[in-house]
């Protein structure tokens, strides 16, 4: 029945569980309402509340001034030609330490081992060795990121009336997890801190600022608007804290049904053999180091990527905002006008398995956007490429993700090394997710693996 609205270009009203009732709104209709002005159509409130940001995060600096979005939107995105051959790096050394080095077949947990091989390579480019080879370290991350968002998730099925009284657990557990996972990063931060201090008063002295994100977040901090407050210790940690809830479940999420969907196919199709081939081809012109040309060249790699997206999104419904206007807003096709405070969604993966934009669309077909006759052609997909069909990291303009140039990079490099170092047994059947509410999660499963030399 909804998809039948979202057909007819029709708004309707859902009502959820976890945030009362939700105007869902039709694909046609996503560019001209969530283009609308801040002032009209809030972003941060609702997303912050998605995720209980202030019970996760009560220190108002933190969330007031997101210094480490700025990070990821810039520096981060700006290094990514610098930061490929640490992102390889880490990942050959993740798979080293998760799938071993032994040719003989053994069983390993698909959901823990990829969350630890992608959360160290992006901690190679959030803040070095040692913590992103610190398996504490990183597992510790990994139990943060964990309870904000299931603590989230079971905060908002209270009424509103109870937060006050559950809110407090809230913060409890997960300022419990933060300083497990600080008792970590805290001396490296520390360090790092005397060190740029004593940099900027001796620019000769012989320590240079390394190109990671803690020393971005910390030149961002001496730029603040009050950098004696944003460079005390904890907030420094807590923001790195903060980029990594942020990019480690997803990014691990999108690595792990890669890999559900692609040795879910059926053998004789050959789609493993292409990706490999294409790997090792664009590996060896590269002679055999990762570089900006050869990671370009994984296109039917990305396409494939791109697919298990779309056939996977984080939910049903996503990407909620807020209607922040007094007087309301009016859209298409409704004589409602829907009122100041009202929560509107889209109907994501309604827009994903619609059958008139994509052709066939419950087949998994990892060369759909790169199909081999549009090769040469300029008609090739990337993954960081947004429109309203795709949706799995947000809708394009200035709210879309600005974490995907670098999430793309680590999934292509993954899936590389993954396919050149690893046989991997098919699976017989495509193991589902779990869905809790509106929400996606993925599935304990384990695979067969075997290092091919
Ligand atoms: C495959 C992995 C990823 C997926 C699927 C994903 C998806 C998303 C989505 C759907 C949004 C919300 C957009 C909206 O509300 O319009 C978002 C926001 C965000 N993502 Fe990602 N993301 C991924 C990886 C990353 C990474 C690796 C980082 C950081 C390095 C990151 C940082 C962020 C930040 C900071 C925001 C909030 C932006 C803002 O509100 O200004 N993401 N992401």
């Amino acid at each position: 029945m909804p998809v039948l609205y979202c057909k007819a270009n029709i708004p309707f009203i859902v009502p959820t569980l976890e945030s009362g009732p939700t105007v869902v709104l039709p694909q046609q209709q996503i560019k001209a309402v969530y283009g609308l002005p801040e002032d009209v159509l809030g972003v941060h409130r609702v997303q912050d509340e998605t995720m209980q940001l202030h019970w996760v995060f009560p220190d108002a600096h933190l969330l007031a001034e997101r210094l480490q979005f700025n990070v990821i939107r810039n520096q981060l995105t700006q290094n990514i030609p610098k930061i490929i051959p640490r992102v390889a790096a880490e990942i050959d050394f993740g798979f080293s330490r998760s799938w071993g080095n032994d040719t003989g077949w053994k069983e390993v947990r698909v959901w823990t081992s990829t969350l630890r091989i992608v959360a160290g390579a992006a901690n190679g480019v959030f803040c070095g060795p040692p913590l992103c080879r610190d398996i504490v370290f990183l597992d510790r991350m990994k139990d943060h990121a964990m309870t904000i968002f299931a603590g989230a998730l079971v905060l908002n099925c209270f009424p509103k009336s109870l937060f006050p009284v559950f809110g407090p657990v809230l913060s409890l557990v997960s300022g419990f997890m933060e300083k497990r996972a600080m008792e970590k990063s805290m001396p490296v931060v520390e360090k790092r801190l005397v060190q740029t201090a004593r940099w900027k008063s001796e620019p000769a002295c012989e320590w240079a600022p390394p190109d990671d994100a803690l020393q971005w977040i910390i030149d961002e901090c001496y730029t603040s608007k009050n950098p004696d407050a944003q460079l005390h210790p904890k907030r420094v940690s807590q923001r790195l804290l903060f980029v990594n809830d942020v990019s480690m479940l997803t990014t691990a999420y999108t690595a792990q049904n890669f890999i559900l969907d692609i040795f879910s196919t059926d053998p004789s199709l050959g789609y493993v053999d292409i990706l490999r081939q294409e790997c090792k081809n664009a590996l060896s012109e590269s002679n055999g180091k990762w570089s900006p040309e050869a990671v370009k060249k994984l296109r039917l790699v990305d396409s494939a990527i791109r697919e298990s997206m779309r056939m996977n999104p984080f939910g049903t419904l996503t990407l909620p905002r807020e209607v922040v206007h007094p007087g309301g807003i009016r859209v298409d096709n409704w004589d409602v006008c829907i009122p100041n405070h009202t929560r509107i969604a889209l109907p994501t993966e309604a827009i994903h398995y619609d059958n008139s934009i994509y052709s066939d669309a419950h087949r998994y077909d990892p060369f759909r956007f790169a199909h081999l006759e549009d090769y040469e052609s300029s008609q090739v997909k990337s993954t960081v490429t947004l429109d309203d069909s795709f949706l799995a990291f947000g809708v394009p303009g200035r709210w879309a993700c600005p974490g995907r140039f670098f999430a793309l990079l680590e999934l292509k490099i993954f899936v590389a090394n993954m396919l050149l170092d690893y046989e991997i047994g098919y699976l017989k059947k495509r193991p589902s997710p779990i869905y809790l509410l509106w929400a996606r999660y993925p599935p304990d499963v384990r695979i067969w693996i075997r290092r091919r030399y």
